[in-house]
């Protein structure tokens, strides 16, 4: 079974001894509720580290008041066991009040203009905020030299890049690509909550966003390449937030004819929220 640390203390003392014997360490943050997404991080992490430590942990800072942070899934005990599988070697479980000390009101919170506000930033205020504000105090809990994010969460994982940079945590940023079940629709502990005919419609995501894929190769207006997806998603059944083609750092393209460009997507099934994006020139993020 896999070592299970809950303080900050006992985090710190099993690193430290890592650190001493010369050993690289890399971080895998999640929110639990495991699945081969994730898994497939930790096995990245294993190829640029010598030891691997994840955390679990749902971080209210980052769930708007009318999101799922109490219904989202907590299976500490399948994620444990899945975990040791894969190949890690710690699991650092912290309560709220271990990584918020002073309280979730009164704690240190990472603003981060621009990026942060556009897309899952316009759509769910405050959400970023939340990430890189748990997501710089899990990096100062565990110093790793790499930590391991997957393209799945496009937007957050150019956050995460600002923030190292701006910061300055001498931390490496090692992507993962998406992982997706056999018909594309790319892993979620949210597409539990899909109804039966709602996850038959869900693979209309990576549909939309390989038909803009193909559109933008074509060269046709982003505009109107946006405009179809937006409508194609609302007739499958999807309230959309938002289905844009953007470039790598999320500004908007002059037209589908650069290098570079990503399709993303967020829209709500039911009361069940999705996101998926595709690198165009990337195979990433799938086929
Ligand atoms: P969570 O949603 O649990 O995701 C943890 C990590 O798994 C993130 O880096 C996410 O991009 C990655 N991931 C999720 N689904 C994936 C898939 N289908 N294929 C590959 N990687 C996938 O993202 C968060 O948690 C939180 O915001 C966190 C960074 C932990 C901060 O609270």
């Amino acid at each position: 079974m896999i070592r299970i640390v809950h303080t900050v203390a006992e985090l710190r003392a099993h690193l430290a001894g890592w650190r001493d014997r010369g050993q690289r360490v890399a971080l895998v943050p999640t929110m639990g509720n495991l699945h081969a997404g994730h898994f497939s991080l930790v096995g990245l992490a294993r190829q640029n580290a010598d030891r691997v430590v994840a955390s679990i942990f749902v971080n209210p800072t980052q769930f708007g008041p009318d999101e799922d942070f109490a219904r989202y899934p907590r299976t500490p005990e399948a994620d444990a066991e899945g975990l040791a599988r894969a190949g890690c070697d710690l699991l650092f479980l912290p309560t709220v009040e271990t990584m918020y000390p002073l309280g979730a009101a009164a704690a240190a919170r990472i603003r981060l203009p621009g990026l942060a506000e556009v897309l899952e930033g316009a759509a769910r205020p405050g959400h970023f905020d939340g990430v890189a504000s748990v997501v710089a105090r899990l990096f100062n809990m565990a110093d790793p030299d790499v930590a391991i994010f997957g393209r799945k969460d496009y937007q957050q994982l150019q956050v995460i890049r600002h923030l190292v940079r701006d910061l300055a945590f001498a931390i490496d940023i090692v992507p993962g690509p998406t992982v997706r079940e056999p018909d594309g629709l790319a892993l979620s502990s949210r597409n539990q909550y899909l109804t039966p005919e709602e996850r038959a419609t869900a693979v209309e995501l990576i549909r939309n966003l390989r038909t803009m894929r193909e559109q933008a190769a074509q060269g046709l207006p982003i505009d109107g390449i946006e405009q179809e997806a937006t409508e194609r998603l609302a007739a499958a059944g999807f309230v959309v937030d938002y289905a844009v083609v953007r470039r790598a750092d999320l500004t908007r393209p002059e037209s589908g004819n650069e290098a570079g460009l990503i399709g993303l997507v967020a829209a709500r099934l039911g009361r069940t929220r999705l996101i998926d994006n595709l690198e165009f020139d990337d195979p990433g993020t799938g086929a």
